[in-house]
């Protein structure tokens, strides 16, 4: 998704801004752009295609420069061009303007800046932000930018650069996530921290609706009917090492083999080992109202979904709540039944997904309590949020998600113990659960040391253009997660399903070229899960089973076999997805695709 860096200060910015804009490629873009001020006036270069190739472009040119704004952008509106990236400019070219999100009432905003005499250069939404500044701006930026965002609908993160203002950046939020980089004597806007970490860790998350003025001497927030707002000042504790890739080959890799600490994370300090419950104030402040809870919706896009799938079963079984699980997208346009008995949980990595956060609008408006499950700390739907729980995975940069998946699926396991022992969970059964909870980081680690197995698979696969993923009970959502891996990163075509459902459709695709693996987990189905096995088999199709340590049969129904350790039931899906991340990655490095950045996807998708 579209990613926003701007800079002022007294160091050269063109370096400052392209380094920035590196930090947020994992974001996913089509192409790239910066304006700067110098002493020949505004200079813009933007070009379709990766930071790199904008930078060899300016490589040629000596631009002394030391406030600037720069941008990636993943195309919503116009196809990805030279002429459609950002930064877009006014009639005059004096008026620089880079966004973030979508202004949904630009045709009607366009129709009227055609009449008053402007001409449009681009397809795009953004390109109206420019002129609309110009037919305000009298030397007053912010105020100029204040009136132009009070006639616009739709979502925004932004960033202003005038030539006539010269020592000025004034940007904006209203449903695009921005934020202020307090360095020292430097400023930076930035629409994620990584990009401006190296500078400073000190930042302020601008809300919804708020404007700010940057200078040399400072920044100012006011919002868009002129309040002054008292900046609250965060300091970041994420590194920059822990956003490099440490050694591995890609983004995603590292972030597979982090688990063992993620997950390590997620729980720490949360397991109660002699109540057999889990500590945590932030769900202690909801107690009250997870007690009276007589219907638990959870809601997410993607991932985060196939989290909540699983999340289903884990708190209906220990917690003996209904659950319904949600896609975001369609929560928000339909008609739900809500009251104030629901617990609405938005799940999200980045916290900023615009259906999720949609989603959770709706309910918080319909009367749901709302809670958070996210990973980035200050994000929209953690702020806004009535309460929550973070995953603390850490920055995950692979477009595909993998360590948050499986730290969301944690915590999912942490609410229904906590849930569980509210109502009929025993304190023994609790035990038994945090103890095998504790136990998960150590048997991840067990399941990463098979890896060399793992590739040769995927090396043998790698030709073909069909999957199938087979699960069932806990490792159905599991199922899908391995096929949208597959497809998201490889880009071979991959179905998930519950493995009984394959005499309904999918048994028609099986002959002798057909992959399908089955989690073939000891557990409550796995008698169940062997027909199904044999099923494929007897229609030649060739069986990669996921099986448990002890499972000395399975290797006479199989042709390839990746064993897990064993673990309760419920918490199956924090192993067996495992192989499958590796499976998904070592395909696609073996295909040759750009495993961090796979085309068409974004990392953090805040249009809807
Ligand atoms: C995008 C990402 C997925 C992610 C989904 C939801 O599609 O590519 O990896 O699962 O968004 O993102 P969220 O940040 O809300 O979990």
């Amino acid at each position: 998704m579209c990613g926003i860096v701007g800079y002022i200060g007294k160091e050269q910015a063109l370096p400052i801004l392209l380094e920035g804009l590196k930090r947020l490629e994992y974001r996913g873009y089509d192409s790239a752009g910066v304006a700067a001020i110098t002493s020949d006036g505004l200079m813009i270069e933007k070009k379709k295609g990766r930071v790199s190739q904008l930078e060899s472009l300016l490589a040629g040119n000596r631009v002394d420069t030391t406030i600037g704004i720069a941008h990636t952008r993943w195309a919503t509106h116009g196809v990805p061009s030279d002429e459609n990236a950002h930064p877009h400019l006014d009639c005059a070219g004096k008026i620089a303007v880079i966004h973030n999100g979508i202004i949904e009432n630009y045709l009607t905003l366009k129709a009227y800046l055609k009449g008053k005499g402007h001409t449009f250069r681009t397809d795009t939404d953004t390109e109206i932000l420019a002129h609309l500044i110009e037919e305000y701006y009298d030397g007053d930026l912010l105020e100029a930018t204040r009136i132009a965002l009070s006639e616009v609908e739709g979502t925004y993160g932004l960033a202003v650069l005038a030539l006539d203002s010269p020592r000025e950046i004034v940007a904006a939020r209203n449903g695009s996530p921005l934020v202020v980089g307090d360095g020292d004597g430097e400023y930076l806007i930035a629409s994620d921290v990584a990009a401006l970490l190296r500078h400073t860790n000190r930042v302020v998350y601008l809300q919804d609706g708020e404007l700010v003025h940057i200078t040399d001497e400072g920044f100012v927030i006011t919002t868009l009917a002129r309040e002054t707002i008292e900046p609250s000042i965060q300091e970041i504790s994420w590194n920059l090492e822990m956003i490099e890739k440490g050694g591995f080959a890609h983004f995603m890799l590292k972030e597979i083999f982090e688990q063992p600490v993620s997950l390590r994370n997620a729980v720490r300090g949360r397991l109660d080992f002699a109540d057999g419950t889990v500590r945590s104030s932030s769900l202690n402040q909801c107690r009250d109202i997870l007690r009276r809870a007589d219907r638990i919706i959870l809601s997410g896009c993607g991932t985060s979904w196939h989290a909540s799938l699983i999340g289903e079963y884990m708190i209906e079984e220990l917690a003996r709540v209904p659950v319904e699980v949600e896609y975001a997208s369609e929560f928000r346009y339909r008609s739900p039944v809500i009251d104030e008995k629901t617990v609405f949980f938005s799940i999200s990595q980045s916290g900023e997904t615009a259906d999720t956060l949609a989603a959770m609008r709706e309910a918080k408006r319909k009367g749901a309590t709302v809670l958070g499950i996210c990973n980035v700390v200050g994000s929209t739907i953690a702020r806004e949020s009535d309460g929550g729980i973070y995953i603390h995975a850490g920055p995950e940069i692979g477009v595909a998600s993998t360590k948050a998946f499986t730290s969301q699926v944690v915590v999912l396991g942490l609410i229904a113990v906590f849930l569980g022992r509210m109502r009929g969970l025993s304190a023994d059964r609790g035990k038994q659960i945090v103890q095998a909870i504790d136990r998960l980081p150590e048997q991840v680690e067990r399941i990463l040391e098979t890896r060399d197995s793992i590739k040769e698979i995927a090396h043998r696969f790698a030709d073909r253009s069909n999957f199938l993923f087979l699960g069932r009970g806990y490792n159905f959502p599991v199922a899908l997660e391995g096929a949208l891996k597959m497809k998201e990163i490889s880009y071979i075509h991959a179905e998930g399903y519950p493995a009984a459902e394959m005499k309904h459709g999918p048994i028609a695709l099986i002959d002798e070229n057909m992959p399908v693996v089955f989690i073939a987990i000891k557990d409550s189905v796995y008698g169940k899960i062997m027909s199904n096995i044999e099923e494929v088999k007897s229609r030649r199709g060739i069986v990669i089973a996921l099986a448990s340590e002890s499972d000395g049969e399975i290797g006479n129904r199989a042709d390839y076999v990746i064993k897990v350790p064993e673990t309760l039931d419920f918490l199956t899906p924090l192993l067996t997805v495992i192989p499958l991340q590796l499976l998904a990655y070592y395909m696609a490095v073996a295909r040759g695709c750009d495993v961090d950045k796979p085309r068409n996807l974004a990392k953090s998708v805040t249009v809807e």
